[in-house]
């Protein structure tokens, strides 16, 4: 029997990141002593540590993440479960070679919990935020080519244009694309600060107040362009239906209506080729307390499928 107090402690404790739907995320992926199950977004490892709790005896988690500073934190909260727990730096594109690494063949549930964790939000060196002053990054995986510098001083008027619409829904995305180009002529482009000025000048006034902040959907944009996050979700489903056990879950929380259209076509797609059963037809939502013991989650949406 879950305990909401168990849970709801967990928001307390956690100093990095509070796990998302740990309910729900705990039933649909259905923990069991001796299951084989991989976490492909371990971020500092809040749904890991719940899971890793019920594994044992004979389980295994595998813990990936593209970011290895989130996997030293989760690697630290988990080593009370050293020996049931592995840790893959990798993207969860390659997660047929994370597991065929690790001699895993098939899994029987996995949690991809997209985008980024607060840990990586709060931590002004990577650029992510464009409330912190810091150098223009935003890469997940540090030894990834392309930051966000790249592509903010080098795309063209119009494919950064597109990248702010595409990426972001962005409406101001020529303006915003035209004083990028017309600012870095004068300078390079290398802060979050410069770039969130930036965006604030190019959308008229009137239009700056609204609910969220004016550089909201430019910085969303540009970091799902440097990560590629689209592309890889869409990968990384593809690949992880065929490593499911029969009667194996899938369970993948998004933050935005671009994920969660990738999440819902790819799962009506696998559905029509009778690979998956969709367990949940509308995607599930946190609940009103939840929301309020963690407004970070106030976006989330879960699908849960199962392998036929
Ligand atoms: C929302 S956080 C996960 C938080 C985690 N579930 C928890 O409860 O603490 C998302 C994580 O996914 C990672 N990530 C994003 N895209 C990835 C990819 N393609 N492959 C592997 N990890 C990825 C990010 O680095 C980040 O740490």
């Amino acid at each position: 029997m879950l305990k909401q107090e168990r849970f709801l402690d967990c928001y307390v404790e956690t100093k990095f990141h509070v796990p998302v739907m740990p309910q729900e995320v705990v039933k649909y992926l259905e923990p069991a002593p001796g299951k084989i199950i991989v976490d492909a977004t371990t971020g500092t490892g809040g749904h890991s540590e719940i899971i890793a709790g019920r594994i044992y005896p004979g389980g295994r988690l595998i813990c990936i993440d593209r970011d290895e500073a989130s996997l030293a934190i989760a690697k630290s909260r988990l080593s009370a479960y050293r020996d049931s727990v592995a840790f893959v730096h990798s993207n969860f594109i390659d997660i047929d070679s994370a597991l065929s690494g690790l001699g895993v063949d098939k899994i029987d549930a996995i949690v991809f919990d997209l985008g980024m964790s607060t840990f990586q939000l709060d931590d002004s060196s990577r650029g992510l935020s464009f409330q912190k002053e810091g150098p223009l990054d935003m890469r997940f995986d540090k030894s990834a080519y392309i930051s966000a510098y790249d592509l903010v001083n080098n795309l063209n008027e119009d494919e950064l244009s597109q990248v702010l619409w595409t990426f972001g829904q962005e409406r101001w995305h020529n303006r915003i694309a035209h004083l990028v180009v017309e600012s870095r002529h004068q300078q390079p482009i290398t802060t979050t600060r410069q770039l969130r000025d930036i965006v604030v000048r190019a959308i008229p006034a009137r239009f700056r107040h609204f609910r969220i902040h004016p550089a909201t959907r430019t910085f969303q944009a540009i970091r799902i362009a440097v990560n590629r996050e689209l592309e890889a979700v869409e990968a990384g489903l593809n690949k992880t239906v065929g490593l499911l056990k029969e009667g194996g879950r899938i369970c993948v929380i998004s933050f935005h209506s671009l994920e969660d259209r990738i999440v819902k076509f790819r799962f009506k797609e696998f559905a029509q080729q009778n690979k998956i059963r969709i367990i949940t037809p509308k995607p599930l939502v946190p609940s009103q307390e939840e929301i309020r013991a963690n407004p970070a989650s106030r976006s989330a949406k879960l699908r849960v499928a199962q392998r036929i």
